[in-house]
């Protein structure tokens, strides 16, 4: 006997698309083995704030929506920066709204931020948790894929298209800035589907010479346009951010390395006119692609089956097409997975051809 009767469930962190077809799978194979599922509103603050803010979930008042199938989450979320209380005092307060709520468990939904203070919550509290990996920056260590970075690929694809268009109709040469806090992958993945002249990323240094050897050579072959990724977290060329707005607890809010680009390389050459779109935060929406339906479908499963079958404190992931589980410990001590040099999407990228910096 597992003991479990009572799960909570929360969604921290940016939200994405795909965490409500995670909270439908965790309540489906919760229900079936008959346990009651708790689904805490805003992320911790559900269970840290007084009065508790949740609701008993089912498979009836769940489905009056098609929710599995819309982005955001149907909890609410809470992105971190806003909890200036100190970690024991935050855990204490969570260990108790989990007794008072009889809960035997909790299912987080988070990023790499979320899994290290709500696992510290857990921890300190001996509250039982499993992690599910949600992120569209894919910064979530050991696992490959976090839930909601696919849709995200897709929504900045489909901008990417867009502006390619536009671009070739002005000949000009547009710059996409995408999101991902310090990590590119959501850039460099973006930037091979939506076949992108130029890709910067966070991790790999650039020049704005090299990018301008690439437009030049893009002018040499006859084609009059081009479309340039970069990624937020791209400093300039001297490796200074360009924003120094800071959140609560002092880290870096990124943006507006799109502008700097456009007017560093007009002022430096005039082969192109540009133009910067920031694509924000519609690429935390957009209808869930298959793949993220999927991968919130295997990690809910999983994450039940982990407790049912006595297991706590791991986080669930995918590797090398493997539905695995890790240590949360690990996971904490990994921190936060960026692009290695060695990457096989920098490598196709530059072997395509694309500009993706100096390595
Ligand atoms: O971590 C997800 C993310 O969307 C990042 O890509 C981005 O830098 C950040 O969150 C934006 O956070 P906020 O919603 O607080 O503006």
């Amino acid at each position: 006997m597992n003991g479990i009767k009572k799960i909570g469930i929360l969604t921290s962190g940016g939200d994405c698309a795909g965490l409500n077809a995670v909270i439908y799978a965790v309540l489906n194979a919760a229900t079936l083995r008959g346990w009651t599922v708790y689904g805490i509103h805003d992320g911790t603050d559900g269970l840290t704030e007084r009065p508790l803010s949740y609701e008993v979930l089912t498979l009836q008042n769940f489905s009056e929506t098609p929710w599995p199938r819309i982005a955001g989450s149907y909890l609410g979320s809470l992105n971190k920066g806003v909890k200036l209380d100190s970690q024991s005092e935050m855990s204490a307060r969570f260990g108790q709204g989990v007794k008072e709520l009889g809960l035997d468990a909790v299912v987080v939904v988070g990023g790499d931020g979320s899994m290290n203070i709500v696992s510290g919550y857990c921890k300190s509290a001996g509250v039982k948790m499993i992690g599910i990996p949600k992120t569209i920056d894919n910064d979530t260590p050991l696992t490959q894929y976090s839930v909601g970075f696919d849709t995200a690929c897709q929504v900045c694809m489909e901008a990417l298209d867009s502006l390619e268009t536009t671009a070739r109709s002005h000949h000009r040469a547009l710059i996409l800035e995408v999101m991902g806090r310090d990590a590119g992958h959501l850039a460099i993945q973006a930037a091979l589907a939506g076949f992108a002249d130029v890709c910067l990323v966070p991790e790999i240094p650039y020049t704005l010479d090299g990018i301008i050897q690439k437009l030049e050579s893009i002018k040499k072959s006859g084609r009059t346009h081009a479309v340039i990724v970069v990624s937020e977290g791209v400093k300039t060329e001297s490796g200074e951010s360009v924003s120094a707005a800071k959140n609560l607890v002092g880290e870096s809010i990124h943006g507006g390395i799109g502008e700097w680009l456009s007017h560093a390389l007009n002022a430096q050459y005039n082969g192109f006119q540009t133009r910067v779109t920031r694509l924000g935060h519609v690429q935390r929406s957009g209808t869930p692609t298959a793949f993220d339906r999927i991968l919130a479908s295997l990690f809910g499963a999983k994450a039940v089956e982990l407790l049912a079958n006595g297991h706590t404190n791991l986080m669930v992931g995918l590797s090398n097409g493997r539905l695995e589980s890790y240590p949360l410990d690990d996971v904490v001590a990994s921190g936060t997975k960026l692009l290695n040099s060695d990457s096989p999407y920098l490598k196709a990228a530059k072997d395509l051809g694309m500009y993706v910096g100096e390595f």
